[in-house]
């Protein structure tokens, strides 16, 4: 579905990208872990137009997409999460659902946002209180439940566990799981965690230094003593 090839990219004339190639196949889990620093968060804007490429393209469905603006990279159906500033705290969690729904027709966003709320039952519960009175994880339902109300063919998610006590965490990565598993969203995602990402995980990248270490099977990377060890804090899997 998507595939970046040769990827040099960064924030003016910083290079954070050097060379990074990546397939993402339809309807799987793909997981790039990586240390801090590492150029997870830069591939992302990359995709999504936000940094700069200064070489090498992404192909979305076989359309090239290098260079687009992030408007027209949402409107093919990319939908990006970001790792931080997700939702908008003074508004209610209706609003942010509403709000994330802009390029659906009218009457489309009410229902959508309906949906949404039986996918999480707990926005449903919440649904008149601001986004900055929930929690951490109910907050990181929200932002993922902002980027499916774009109806996306492919989601980014950036660190979604990131300040989560494990246990939410661990729930939150276990709906990302089911997004995959009962409405076959294609899903990118970018971990820190990285133990749990690469546990449900299909296809693993590891970034250092803004070039990919490994390529493979994301159980493969989790048992890779070397690897998992140096680079993710991993002892055993
Ligand atoms: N807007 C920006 N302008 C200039 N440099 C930036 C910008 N954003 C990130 N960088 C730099 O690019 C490098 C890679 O950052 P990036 O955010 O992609 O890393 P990351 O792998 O997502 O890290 P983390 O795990 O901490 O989120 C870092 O050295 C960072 O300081
Ligand atoms: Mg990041």
């Amino acid at each position: 579905m998507l595939k970046v090839t040769g990827l040099h990219a960064g924030y003016g004339k910083l290079r954070v990208l050097s060379g990074v190639d990546l397939e993402v196949p339809t309807g799987g889990l793909t997981v790039v872990v990586g240390p801090n620093g590492a150029g997870k968060t830069t591939l992302l804007c990359s995709i999504m137009g936000i940094a700069s490429v200064f070489a090498g393209d992404v192909i979305f469905e076989g359309n090239k997409v290098t260079g687009a603006s992030p408007y027209e990279v949402a409107r093919r159906g990319i939908s990006y999460v970001p790792q931080m500033k997700n939702v908008f705290a003074d508004l209610s969690v209706l609003d942010n659902l509403q709000i994330a729904g802009y390029m659906l027709p009218r009457d489309e966003v009410k229902a959508k946002a309906a949906q949404m709320t039986e996918i999480f039952p707990v926005l449903k519960q919440f649904i008149h209180r601001k986004a900055g009175t929930l929690s951490g994880g109910e907050r990181r339902m929200l932002a993922i439940a902002m980027g499916l109300m774009k109806k996306p063919k492919l989601m980014l998610l950036d660190e979604l566990s990131t300040d989560l006590a494990p246990i939410v965490a661990r729930r939150v990565m276990a709906e990302i799981a089911r997004l995959r598993d009962e409405m076959g969203i294609t899903i990118l995602l970018v971990e820190q965690m990285a133990k749990r990402a690469l546990e449900i995980g299909d296809t693993a990248y590891l970034l250092v230094s803004g070039e990919v270490r490994f390529e493979g099977d994301a159980r493969a990377l989790l048992r890779d003593p070397e690897l998992a060890r140096l680079y993710l804090g991993i002892k055993e899997a």
